[in-house]
């Protein structure tokens, strides 16, 4: 399977969402991570389905949806809508996260757990055989432009021992702080997928830095 790369268009300029993305198509990009937040389960505030819906008229790639918002429960079937192909949302923000993880599957969308750094990763392995993926934060939730967190490494090598472990065929996407002189280490730690925001949107060649994240230079 091909180490994929999803430009955060968190990064990008907000005044012109659907030319951010067609720049990080045209530069490579497997899929376009869009960040969701309702500033209560992240202190910062986004966009909602529409905004999704608009982004995926301006590309061919897959859109992976990234809820930071509580009760994911409420929005599932909005996101879904909006043509979201991946869909992912956070193990701390809800307590129906089994059922959220099946009705994203029954949908025909990529489904996905995220999880916080400080969580232990036990608490998402009940849930493993139901997720396509797992978004394995590399910082707090919440801004683009962090710093990465080192132990990550570690747990992005725990999560895929127990994946290959359990013969499971779930992909680790790895989200925050990455940047060209970690992407190596956390791409041979097993992160399948590789969030890159503000890497890829201020560096003058994003093509460069999106074939690095794809393990490909
Ligand atoms: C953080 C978001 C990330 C963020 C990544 O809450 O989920 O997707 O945009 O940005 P960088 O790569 O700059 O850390
Ligand atoms: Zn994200």
């Amino acid at each position: 399977m091909s180490i994929k790369a999803a430009p955060s268009i968190l990064s990008g300029d907000f005044s012109k969402m659907g030319e951010e993305a067609a720049r990080m198509q045209s530069a490579g990009a497997d899929m376009i991570h869009c960040d969701v937040m309702d500033g209560v389960f992240v202190p910062n505030l986004t966009f909602g389905p529409k905004m999704v819906a608009d982004i995926k008229k301006c590309v061919s790639i897959p859109m992976d949806v990234h809820l930071m918002i509580t009760e994911p429960e409420r929005y599932i079937g909005h996101f879904i809508k909006s043509g979201a192909n991946y869909l992912s949302f956070h193990v701390e923000a809800t307590t129906k996260a089994k059922e959220i993880l099946l009705a994203i599957r029954y949908a025909g969308v990529k489904t996905g757990i995220a999880i916080c750094p400080e969580t232990p990763l036990g608490s998402i392995y009940d849930l493993l055989g139901d997720c396509d993926f797992v978004v394995v934060m590399g910082v707090h939730p919440g801004f683009s432009g962090q710093k990465y967190i080192p132990d990550t490494t570690e747990r992005i090598k725990t999560l895929k021992r127990e994946i290959i472990a359990r013969g499971l065929n779930v992909e680790i996407e790895m989200d925050g702080g990455a940047n060209e002189s970690n992407i190596d280490e956390i791409i041979a730690a097993g992160s399948d997928i590789n969030v890159s925001g503000s890497c890829a949107f201020n560096s003058p060649n994003p093509e460069k830095i999106i074939k690095k994240f794809q393990g490909l230079c």
